[in-house]
């Protein structure tokens, strides 16, 4: 196939009818997130919490994977409405409590999700939603980069409009070589499913970065069970790129290390007096301190952005 934009061939290798997120063994074949396994109950206690502040009893899970999160939260919180979204059919092992949409895929979700009143939660969505990827030539002009089916990148035409005006004001890059992730399309998904929801919370959740961080040689990779590859285009592996997050226009961004400290949620190490009276406890109480300390570890998943807005009545 000739080379053509990577948004396009990216949207196909991952949504297309062969793409890579509509496989049988779904995101948690290729790679762990938080959501799974014993991260997965402490990001779904966090949920819950955050529902509670919002004043809503609906969480709906954007991009929810086979609803491992969700899982978790039903049965920590079953007084909670869940609704999972993603791009197959309803996963049979999910509880039948919980509600389930069938959306496009990357910046598309789907029309059913309006007028929520719900904590909306897109947890690794946007880093997956493609985007158009340029690269500054040997003259210093900002070239859109195109690939081929192998992976082959060539740098295609200057960089159009309105790209080209979110690259200047948010990731201005002259030196040969630097690369940009064009963060417009997902700013504009990340708008849209705000508007999708009435009173609440919104929150977008990932790897991200800002002007003071951006990765000036780009972050385009692949995952493939579970190990780090080459960015092909080949529906045969995950293909991510952070996000840049200060661009949403969320009401905050706050990294994932702070949000839970600021709930409350901070690794500290059980009373070791306790394991002679209440050893169970107290290996628990070890289990979940450890799994905190990965969930706000400042070089790993606690490096992660939160992205949040608030919603009042009326206003999106
Ligand atoms: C990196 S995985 C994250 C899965 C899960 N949220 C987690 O953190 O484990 C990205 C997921 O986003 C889904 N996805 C991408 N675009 C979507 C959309 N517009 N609507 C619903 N799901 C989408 C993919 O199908 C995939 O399951």
């Amino acid at each position: 196939m000739n080379p053509r934009p990577w948004r396009d061939a990216w949207w196909d290798a991952l949504y297309g009818p062969d793409g890579f997120y509509r496989r049988d063994e779904g995101p948690a074949g290729h790679f762990t997130t938080s959501a799974h396994g014993g991260l997965g109950a402490v990001l779904a206690d966090v949920v819950g919490r955050l529902a509670d502040e919002a004043g809503v009893c609906r969480v709906v899970d954007l991009a929810c994977g086979r609803g491992e999160l969700l899982t978790h939260l039903h049965s920590i919180r079953p007084d909670l409405e869940l609704v999972g979204v993603d791009v197959v059919e309803r996963p049979p092992s999910l509880p039948t409590s919980v509600d389930w949409l069938r959306s496009p895929g990357g910046s598309a979700v789907p029309d059913e999700l309006h007028d929520l009143d719900a904590l909306v939660l897109a947890h690794e969505w946007l880093d997956v939603v493609p985007c158009t990827i340029a690269e500054v030539d040997a003259d210093g002009v900002l070239r859109e980069v195109l690939v081929d089916e192998a992976g082959t990148e060539t740098l295609g035409g200057e960089l159009a409009e309105p790209d080209r005006a979110w690259a200047d004001s948010w990731w201005p890059a002259t030196e040969a070589g630097e690369r940009v992730e064009i963060g417009l399309g997902r700013d504009l998904a990340w708008r849209d499913l705000l508007s999708r929801n009435r009173t609440g919370t919104t929150i977008a959740v990932d790897y991200g970065h800002t002007k003071a961080t951006r990765p000036t040689e780009g972050s385009l990779t692949a995952y493939r069970e579970g190990v780090l590859t080459n960015p092909v285009p080949d529906g045969q592996r995950d293909l991510t790129a952070h996000v840049a997050t200060d661009s949403l226009g969320a009401d905050e961004v706050v990294t994932q290390r702070d949000l839970f400290h600021r709930l409350g949620l901070t690794a500290t190490t059980p009373d070791h007096a306790s394991a002679s009276t209440d050893p169970l406890g107290y290996v628990r109480a070890l289990g979940r301190t450890s799994t905190i300390a990965a969930l706000t570890d400042p070089h790993g998943l606690g490096g992660f952005h939160w992205a949040v807005t608030r919603h009042t009545r009326g206003h999106a």
